[in-house]
């Protein structure tokens, strides 16, 4: 009897004892073949998302690659997308511990690249009352529309000269003018520590560092240590963050200088007073270090993806004339002739407007990898077998041309949401820009406002035109950028004040 119990006791144990020695049956995704120790690391040498996006239309939409010791999962349909992102939201919400990711953040002490857990609720929760909630956002309201007025008074100067505008240039000045007055509250186009040009490049700067991988993210432990020291990654981040996390206590010294002006309580000001509080917010206590990880978050996540989208928008409308002139027709009729300034009202008025911007989505995601992420547990994608800790890819940029989804899918035509129900917020997995599920973009809403209150000035007032002697045909189209992707060769226009 003793025996026979024991028996049916340990069985159970065995039996897993077992199968965790047996070789596993799972299958586990295809993918190209690597090479020993470095994996699939030689097979991608140019943009990230385009040799992924080579790769797995030959692999199929759920691919198996490894970098170093780690393996990789990209996803490349909707269904695999819809899967990891809903079915298994979960367990793949986490996000990898990245040396870069983890220099940037002060150890992690972000929303965007932290790990997932409490913390990382805490923080977005904080965050997300002091910053994303629409109360917030609409008192900045005034804001976003002066910085709107600013870009149409500088662009009409050059239409009275008639010279180019580097459109990139103009929206980034728009777009880090709204995110630093609102996140910072300082306003750089009067700022005697840091310009406009300043601006961008450490933003640049911040972004290459941020997404390089270091050898020390795929080879174990000594190894890739030793190996970011010698080919100089290791000095190159450190470099780069001691630039940011100066420029950032410049900003935070700004703030504690007595008399400053404070027209509303941007995100600086309400988290230094949250450092000052004696009791803890939540679990823990908010220190300089999470202020500047959330500015690191904020000027990478706020300034770029929405530029990146503007100036793909705009070259494709300078590529595509009846779509432009379809659209400034329908802005016009929409808010009527002679108005002096575009307001917050105007917004969600232009329906053709919204259809430009998903296509423009749909073909240009501007982070066309999302961020990257990892799984917490063995999950089963589309019958593969995905292990835990794999390092996962949303690849939003095969999906976007998959013509499965899509007719023509090379082709901008924005009718093609005409009567569809398609968005961008997360339940439509074809269109992920903002990807989807827990780790979602919290910034949507002001990313979009900010899109329509750019277009609508610079559409309304003003007439777009190629320089002398170049034709659409010329238009570079060639991408570049770590995380988002953005178009290489600038795009310049000739703008003319519109006569209505
Ligand atoms: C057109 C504008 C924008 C686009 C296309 C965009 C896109 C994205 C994407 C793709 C992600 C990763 C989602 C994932 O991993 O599933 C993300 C995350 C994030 N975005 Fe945005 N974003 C935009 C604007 C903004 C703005 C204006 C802010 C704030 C000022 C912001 C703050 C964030 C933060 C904090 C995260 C990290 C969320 C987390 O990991 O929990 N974004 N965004």
């Amino acid at each position: 009897m003793c025996i026979f119990l024991s028996f049916l006791f340990l069985f159970p144990l065995v039996l897993i004892i077992f199968k965790n020695l047996l070789p596993s049956k799972r299958k586990l995704p295809p993918g190209p073949t690597g090479l020993p120790i470095i994996g699939n690391l030689h097979q991608l040498q140019g943009l990230l998302h385009s040799d992924l996006h080579k790769l797995s239309l030959e692999h199929g939409p759920v691919m198996l690659l490894r970098f170093g010791v780690v393996p990789m999962v990209v996803f490349s349909s909707k269904e695999a997308a819809k899967e990891a992102l809903k079915t298994y939201d979960l367990e793949t919400c986490d996000r990898p511990k990245l040396v870069a990711n983890g220099l940037f953040t002060h150890n992690f002490k972000d929303i965007g690249f932290t790990q997932y857990g409490d913390f990382w609720r805490e923080m977005k929760k904080l965050v997300g009352l002091e910053f994303f909630s629409p109360q917030k956002q609409k008192s900045f309201r005034y804001v976003r529309e002066e910085e709107g007025d600013l870009l149409v008074k500088k662009i009409s100067k050059s239409a009275q000269r008639q010279t180019l505008v580097d459109l990139r240039k103009a929206l980034y000045s728009f777009t880090a003018g709204i995110i630093f007055r609102l996140a910072f509250g300082q306003d750089f186009h009067d700022c005697d520590f840091i310009d406009i040009d300043r601006v961008e490049e450490l933003v640049k700067e911040t972004e290459t560092n941020v997404c390089a991988l270091a050898f020390t993210d795929f080879f174990p432990t000594g190894l890739g240590w030793l190996f970011d020291r010698i080919s100089g990654q290791h000095s190159r981040l450190s470099k780069a963050f001691a630039n940011q996390s100066n420029f950032f206590q410049h900003v935070i010294d700004e703030h504690l200088k007595v008399g400053q002006p404070q027209d509303h309580l941007d995100l600086v000001s309400a988290m230094l007073d949250m450092i000052n509080r004696p009791t803890k917010l939540g679990s823990f206590k908010i220190t300089s270090d999470h202020l500047k990880a959330m500015m690191s978050d904020v000027v990478l996540a706020g300034v770029n993806a929405g530029v990146t989208t503007m100036t793909w928008m705009m070259t494709e409308l300078t590529r595509h004339p009846r779509v432009m002139k379809k659209l400034q027709e329908e802005i016009r009729s929409t808010l009527g002739s002679n108005r002096e300034r575009i307001t917050e009202e105007d917004l969600e008025k232009v329906e053709y407007l919204k259809l430009v911007i998903k296509e423009t989505f749909r073909l240009h995601p501007p982070a066309p990898l999302l961020l990257p992420r990892q799984t917490m547990a063995d999950i089963e994608i589309q019958g593969y077998y995905i292990p835990k800790n794999a390092m996962i890819k949303i690849n939003t940029y095969t999906i976007g041309r998959d013509p499965k989804c899509w007719t023509n899918p090379e082709e901008f035509i924005p009718e093609r949401f005409l009567n569809s129900s398609i968005n961008y917020k997360g339940q439509h997995f074809e269109l992920l820009p903002f990807g989807a599920g827990r780790r979602m973009c919290p910034g949507m809403g002001l990313g979009i406002n900010m899109l329509e209150l750019g277009f609508l000035n610079i559409l309304y007032f003003f007439d777009w035109s190629l320089p002398e002697g170049m034709t659409i045909e010329d238009i570079d189209m060639e991408e570049a950028g770590d995380l988002n992707i953005a178009k290489k060769v600038p795009l310049e226009l000739i703008p003319s004040l519109h006569q209505a």
